[in-house]
């Protein structure tokens, strides 16, 4: 089959639901991929468009009403439940005017597991009508920084309906007993208004369980969620996410219809994040696939960090002054947690084992000259530095 054939396929849908983003993010994928393969023609081609596009329409909006979703609509004078005893609220309304627009990026099979998520939740109308049981919970799992957070609110703002956001801080109280009722009383409220429940960091009530005091009390929490848990998928969509899936309950994890493993980002993603988070800075293709050899194995957030530093660099220090390897090299001394201590070393190390890896990398295909002005110096001068050392 045409390797673009699932990209299409993911256009059609988004473009008959009639949801700018979503079709604009797959033009995007196929312009990557044509220029991936070499087609650099065609590539051109369907960017022109996306650019007209975007020069033309105004952004549409993505509310929608999916009327056969029970419950009222909330709106900002809805009456937000506390816990009885500190008067914290257990949970927030997150409107779609405050969803923000931002597309997260993922690898290729997270991309549509993702779309078909939401394709099944915006068409769920038409399936209900068909008495086709859509899948009514996601359970998004992964480490930290990988864009679960971000992705909830994607797929609400994609499927038109305002986050109620569970409150760990105020559902997990200090009194007996009270926790359970926190719970009942969220998904109460969830049960009865149009709107995805969010249950962000969830593993925090399955934490508990460390404390021997507390076994009693988890247990009411943990049972009272499973049954929550049950009732809720009658009513509405629900998403929860955890950094920790192994302290997640077993029982707990059995009641997601879809699970999705989010991993950090290949270096394709990497790449496109990276172009996308250091605009409006322009680097060269060579400085940009060398930044991401430096951070192999970065999640989103780490990029996102690196971005926002290069670009307070460019003001605090001009660009002219730096180059790529100075930079990378002072990024690597202040974030012993983002980038490995085997590039931090080769980057501090001697320049031609830096070259050797650099010149070896199956996805990096650098020539000599890309990788004499990624480090500043002309060919000849790192040519000599090569043959002195063999
Ligand atoms: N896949 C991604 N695509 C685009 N941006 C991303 C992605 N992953 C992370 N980011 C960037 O990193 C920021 C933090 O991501 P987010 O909070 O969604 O991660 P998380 O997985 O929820 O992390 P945590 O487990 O720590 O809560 C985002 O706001 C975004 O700027
Ligand atoms: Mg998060």
């Amino acid at each position: 089959m045409d390797s673009n054939f699932a990209i299409i396929q993911a256009l059609c849908r988004s473009a008959l639901s009639s949801t700018k983003e979503m079709t604009e993010h797959q033009v995007g994928r196929l312009i990557e991929n044509y220029r991936k393969s070499g087609k650099d023609k065609e590539a051109k081609s369907l960017e022109g468009i996306l650019l007209n596009a975007r020069k033309v329409q105004p952004i549409e909006p993505f509310n929608f009403v999916l009327s056969s979703l029970e419950g009222d609509m909330l709106t900002k004078s809805t009456s937000i439940p506390v816990d009885k005893e500190t008067s914290t609220p257990i949970l927030e309304i997150i409107f779609q005017d405050d969803l923000e627009r931002d597309v997260p990026l993922f690898n290729d099979s997270i991309q549509t597991a993702v779309d078909s998520v939401i394709n099944e939740w915006r068409n769920y109308d038409k399936l209900i009508q068909l008495n086709a049981s859509p899948s009514k919970s996601c359970l998004i799992y992964g480490d930290p920084g990988t864009g679960k957070t971000m992705l909830a609110k994607w797929i609400a703002k994609s499927v038109g309906l305002p986050v109620v956001l569970a409150k760990l801080d105020g559902i997990i109280s200090s009194f007996l007993g009270t926790s359970s009722r926190n719970i009942a009383n969220l998904f109460r409220f969830a049960n009865r208004y149009k709107c995805i429940l969010l249950l962000d960091e969830f593993d925090a009530l399955a934490k508990l369980r460390d404390d021997p005091q507390e076994i009693g009390e988890v247990k009411r929490i943990v049972n009272t969620l499973l049954q929550n848990l049950d009732a809720r998928s009658e009513k509405g969509f629900t998403i929860g996410i955890t950094n920790h899936e192994k302290l997640l309950d077993p029982a707990v994890w059995r009641r997601f219809d879809v699970q999705i493993d989010i991993p950090h980002p290949n270096p394709m993603v990497r790449e496109k994040m990276l172009s996308k988070f250091i605009f409006p800075l322009e680097y060269s293709q060579q400085e940009l696939k060398f930044v991401n050899w430096c951070m192999h194995d970065a999640t989103g957030a780490d990029l996102r960090k690196l971005s926002d530093w290069l670009k307070r660099m460019y003001i605090l220090e001009g660009s002219e002054k730096r180059n790529m390897l100075e930079l990378m090299k002072q990024f690597a001394t202040m974030n012993t947690g983002r980038v490995s201590k085997r590039i931090t070393d080769l980057l501090n190390g001697d320049v031609s084992n830096l070259y050797n890896e650099l010149s070896t990398d199956a996805y990096l295909q650098l020539k000599q000259k890309d990788i004499a002005a990624i480090l500043e110096m002309s060919p000849s001068t790192l040519s000599k530095l090569i043959s002195k050392k063999h």
